[in-house]
């Protein structure tokens, strides 16, 4: 059966750390300028219906390093933005290459390409999850602090794609999540029903804040929900990740953020920029992690 990487509950602890751990051999071999050439001749495509920085540059920066390349596919010049269906293009598009990222805003899509996909498939955010973004915040988390085992972790603010693999996170590494969102903007019900037994929810940042060991957050409007903009910067008040939040955290406690970040709304510019940030070295961390991921799955 062909390998994919669409969501955390799809793998075990051990497999995801195996990957996290090769992601920092990896990165102390490229630090030291080695050369690694585990993917020679293979190709990644990768296709795009939604803005990327992080995703795009680390994807194909990584395939380069690793001696492969990658094809990058913005849904507006494939056939696929024309209406060609997602079946067809799987089949096509996998009998050419040897692995295909998928940024694409319905997770349904993803899981319909894997199945008439030829060759693994990575999930690079759908509406639904963003796995490739979480691996790297446990990366940076254990790089910094070592096991995050029986952590406390708040995530303030929306509860969507990037808190929804959080919430599968806490599950399979065991620590703690506490979640504080807006009313209506909690997680999905089919996730708060299935990981019930790691996560609490909280309508108060302050309290979920409480001792905790990283505090999380994400923008307030995510991409495709531009037009409630106006309506989420009035319904967030009171949920930006600030000072007085980080206070309630411990105090060696880590802020974290996938990026883009929007200072001033979810997060303080102070907090962001400040000691306990971890965004840069996540950001980074997403190279390293997608060179392990890509090995594990066309190594
Ligand atoms: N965090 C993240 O996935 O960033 P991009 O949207 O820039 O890829
Ligand atoms: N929740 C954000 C994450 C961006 C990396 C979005 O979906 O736009």
């Amino acid at each position: 059966m062909t390998k994919h990487f669409i969501d955390f509950d799809d793998y075990s602890h051990e497999a995801l750390q195996r990957i996290i751990d090769s992601a920092m051999t990896l990165k102390a071999e490229h630090k030291s300028g080695a050369f690694n050439n585990s993917l020679e001749n293979k190709t990644l495509a990768m296709i795009f219906d939604k803005s990327s920085t992080r995703t795009r540059v680390s994807f194909e920066a990584g395939m380069t390093q690793l001696g492969g390349h990658s094809l990058f596919l913005s849904e507006r010049d494939i056939q696929l933005g024309r209406g060609e269906p997602v079946i067809d293009s799987a089949i096509v598009i996998s009998s050419m290459v040897d692995a295909v990222m998928l940024r694409v805003s319905s997770h349904e899509d993803i899981i319909e390409f894997s199945k008439h996909s030829s060759k693994p498939i990575i999930n690079a955010l759908s509406n639904q999850s963003h796995p490739c973004q979480i691996l790297a915040d446990l990366m940076t988390y254990q790089e910094q602090r070592g096991s995050i085992k029986g952590k406390r972790i708040a995530w303030i603010g929306d509860g969507g794609n990037v808190c929804q693999t959080y919430m599968q996170a806490a599950k399979i590494f065991g620590f703690e999540l506490n979640i504080a969102t807006p009313k209506g903007y909690q997680p999905s019900q089919p996730f708060i029903d299935n990981y019930r037994t790691s996560v609490s929810h909280f309508s108060d940042p302050m309290d979920a804040c409480d001792g905790a060991d990283i505090v999380v957050t994400d923008v307030w409007t995510s991409m495709g929900k531009e037009s409630e903009k106006k309506q989420r910067l009035n319904d967030f008040k009171g949920y930006q990740v600030d000072q007085k939040m980080m206070s309630a955290a411990k105090s060696d406690a880590l802020f974290m953020h996938c990026l883009p970040a929007h200072r001033g709304e979810e997060v303080s510019a102070e907090v962001i920029d400040g000691k306990q940030g971890a965004v840069w070295a996540a950001a980074e961390n997403r190279l390293h992690a997608q060179k392990a991921l890509l090995i594990h799955l066309i190594g």
